[in-house]
């Protein structure tokens, strides 16, 4: 069973009032986690050079140890940065390819990789491509068939999110990467959403790049993301700003990029603590469970078609539901009608885009309530 404490809205600094749905977006923090970071703010203060320059790199070394086993991943291929989106420009900088070569994704992609991968791709001439994956979508053998119809002898990269941020449908990257791999395409996971929400094996999984955050559903500060590369890419990956330590081994070329915040990827590894404590499978299941009754709920009382199968096959901890026709609510007023909701109703629910039409995002987490889904409801009939 899980502890009932860490279950209540009151051990996360989230405030008890707001209905919050949008643990997808920068994740939330325990309490415990964020006081934690707190002290090792103030360990840092006390005495800066104690703790950064001298112990900077022990401290980080031992939170990567914690973290690359929960992520399943040797400690040698993990490097820290602030974000998946940093994460996957590292990548793109390290890569060569010919004006002739095609970077692919999907059209669930989250739209800050779009931009990235459309300005590497005119900079250096070649092309930026999306496979149009249309929900309602029903199984993985669905999806992996239209991504392989989406490759042609050119695509050199494939860019695939394990979860997507938009219709909340999680990948089934295992398939893809073998697809990839046979067809002699490199592979980048954009795992921004995976770790907390689905169980992680990276080393298994292979891709030749997995990136990352461990503020989403870790739970971890924000500024904690990662960039694991396969063997082969160590020495020519770098990071975006060298430092101190170029071309001396790629966990120290991360681990200085100049002056910065270390307490964020020290966080992640206390939030991974935290989890372990509770039990990670735990948390996944039950996040799981609850966002397949959120989607139900939702479809149910709106009558609209699912975008993926109501037992929550094609889903982690997030789910997206299109919003009734009848709802005057659009891609102009959007924007208002999210900020009305938060302001007169105190729910926090991202309404977006999908396909044309307006859909709201809901998340799960261990404090998420029932109640929070029926003030979503009563908030948009208003
Ligand atoms: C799938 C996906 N990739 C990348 C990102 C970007 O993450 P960040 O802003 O932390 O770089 C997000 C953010 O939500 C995301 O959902």
């Amino acid at each position: 069973m899980l502890s009932v404490d860490k279950n209540k809205r009151t051990n996360w600094m989230l405030d008890p009032d707001i209905a919050y749905l949008n643990h997808g977006s920068f994740g939330a923090r325990p309490i415990e986690v964020f006081e934690a970071q707190i002290a090792l703010k103030r360990d840092f203060e006390r005495s800066p050079i104690q703790f950064l320059d001298r112990e900077g790199k022990e401290r980080i070394s031992a939170a990567r140890i914690t973290i690359s086993r929960f992520l399943g991943c040797s400690d040698e291929q993990l490097g820290f940065v602030d974000n998946a989106t940093t994460a996957i420009a590292c990548v793109l900088q390290s890569l060569v390819l010919s004006p002739s070569a095609e970077i692919v994704t999907t059209s669930h992609v989250y739209n800050g990789v779009r931009q990235l991968l459309k300005s590497h791709s005119e900079r250096n001439g070649c092309t930026y491509r999306e496979i149009d994956i249309h929900t309602p979508l029903k199984t993985n053998a669905e999806i992996v068939e239209k991504i392989t119809a989406g490759f042609t002898d050119k695509t050199k990269l494939f860019v695939i999110d394990h979860v997507a941020s938009v219709t909340g449908i999680v990948f089934p990257v295992k398939e893809i990467i073998a697809l990839c791999r046979e067809q002699g395409i490199a592979v980048l996971i954009d795992g921004a959403h995976a770790p907390g929400m689905i169980e992680l094996n990276i080393d298994a999984l292979s891709p030749d790049w997995y990136v990352g955050n461990l503020h989403k559903w870790v739970c971890g500060p924000p500024g904690a993301g990662f960039l694991w590369v396969k063997k082969k890419y160590l020495d020519s990956t770098h990071p975006l700003t060298v430092s101190n330590f170029y071309k001396q081994g790629f966990t120290s070329e991360f681990d200085w990029q100049g002056t910065r915040d270390i307490t964020s990827i020290l966080g992640a590894a206390i939030a991974v603590d935290w989890g372990t404590e509770i039990g990670w499978d735990k948390i996944r299941k039950k996040n799981h469970k609850m966002a397949i009754w959120m989607q139900q709920s939702l479809v149910d009382a709106w009558g609209v078609v699912p975008m993926s199968p109501l037992d929550g096959s094609l889903l982690g901890t997030m789910a997206t539901v299109q919003l009734p026709s009848h709802f005057p609510i659009d891609e102009h007023n959007l924007k208002e009608i999210r900020s009305n909701i938060y302001h007169s109703y105190k729910v926090e629910a991202p309404l977006l885009v999908w396909q044309g039409t307006a859909v709201v995002r809901v998340s799960s987490q261990l404090y998420s309530k029932t109640d929070d889904i029926t003030k979503l409801l009563a908030a948009l009939s208003d």
